[in-house]
């Protein structure tokens, strides 16, 4: 299967983004023809962009290798190194009715939080479809914030091979049921864009300051309390199987603990699971001319993964005349 995701460069990346995304496409690496990108035209569309923006995609790129996105088995690259993308954009923007992005929930929530609206913002999912089309892409694996941009890509699919026969894959998208949406501190989807991360790799005491300010019901030490709703047992489960879950429910269930004894807990286990990360990360900070290396590396296979598709399309669109 061809399986891609994209990554917007526009913040530290957060245990949201590990994993809602990260981790499944790092999963889906052993079977499957995967393609991950770092989306800086995406990062644009929320106000990023400067030496910032190019800092922070030497940053991404370098944590997405990190936490285990592999250029021999990936193709991985930087969203504008393929700018063929930026014209099926364009193509596609003609089979896109108005209604379609005007119904998009994550540019109304973003427009509702007070982010000031811009075209780029408007037609993302525009870019994003011509990201997953222009290379076939069949599972998109994706938090559930972004479904819609996956349907929307199909939608759009769907037209320009209703107008020129069957050239585009109707793409789907794939979601991890049980980490559908990762909590933020304030219990709200996590999202840079809502100031309430925990990120991957911060330092360790910011980490645990960041952890005490999650939001938890007000109960008395001694009673028992409720794990389900719980944000900081909603984040500790992420990095928690069999045993050692159960073990922590009893702990909600018995009383005697108050929720800061288990955000502790939570910085703890947080902290060990991304140790070897944290190594590879020093590494890779290191040696960012061998990033630069992985991303031309990248750019290259995804661009010969395109220019079939691109091609193909310029001629029955009538682009090439
Ligand atoms: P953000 O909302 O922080 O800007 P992005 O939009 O860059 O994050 O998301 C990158 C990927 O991470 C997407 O596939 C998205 O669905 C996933 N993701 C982001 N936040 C969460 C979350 N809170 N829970 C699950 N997945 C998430
Ligand atoms: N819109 C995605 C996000 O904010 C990033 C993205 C851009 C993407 N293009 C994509 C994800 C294509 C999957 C496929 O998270």
């Amino acid at each position: 299967m061809k399986v891609l995701t994209g990554i917007q460069p526009s913040g530290d990346l957060h245990i949201g983004n590990y994993f809602g995304s990260i981790k499944q496409m790092v999963e889906a690496q052993k079977e499957n023809d995967t393609f991950a990108f770092i989306a800086n035209y995406h990062a644009m569309s929320s106000g990023n962009g400067g030496k910032k923006l190019a800092e922070l995609t030497m940053q991404t790129a370098t944590d997405f290798l990190a936490l285990g996105i592999d250029p021999q088995k990936s193709t991985f690259w930087v969203q504008s190194d393929v700018k063929e993308v930026l014209e099926l954009y364009w193509i596609l923007s003609a089979f896109t009715p108005m209604g379609l992005l005007e119904r998009a929930h994550s540019y109304k929530d973003k427009i509702a939080k007070g982010i000031k609206a811009n075209h780029s913002l408007f037609s993302y999912p525009v870019l994003m479809a011509a990201d997953i089309l222009i290379f076939g892409s069949e599972i998109i694996p994706v938090g559930k914030d972004q479904i819609q941009h996956v349907e929307i890509a199909r939608d759009i699919a769907i037209k320009f091979n209703n107008e020129y026969g069957d050239i585009l894959t109707i793409p789907e998208f794939k979601v991890q049921e049980e980490v559908a949406t990762v909590p933020g501190i304030d219990g709200q989807k996590m999202s840079k864009s809502y100031g309430n991360i925990i990120n991957i790799f911060g330092e360790e005491k910011a980490q645990m300051k960041t952890i005490k300010k999650i939001v938890t019901e007000n109960v008395p030490m001694e009673d028992p309390k409720e794990y389900e709703n719980c944000n900081v047992y909603n984040m500790a489960k992420l990095f928690l199987e069999g045993d050692n879950l159960i073990a922590l429910q009893e702990r909600y269930k018995k009383g005697g603990e108050g929720h800061g004894h288990f955000k502790i807990y939570l910085g703890e286990i947080m902290w060990e699971y991304f140790k070897d990360f944290r190594e590879k990360r020093e590494y890779y900070q290191a040696h960012q001319d061998e990033v630069r290396e992985i991303l031309i590396m990248g750019a290259n296979k995804a661009k010969e993964s395109a220019m079939p598709m691109i091609e193909k399309i310029r001629s029955v669109t009538g682009i090439n005349y």
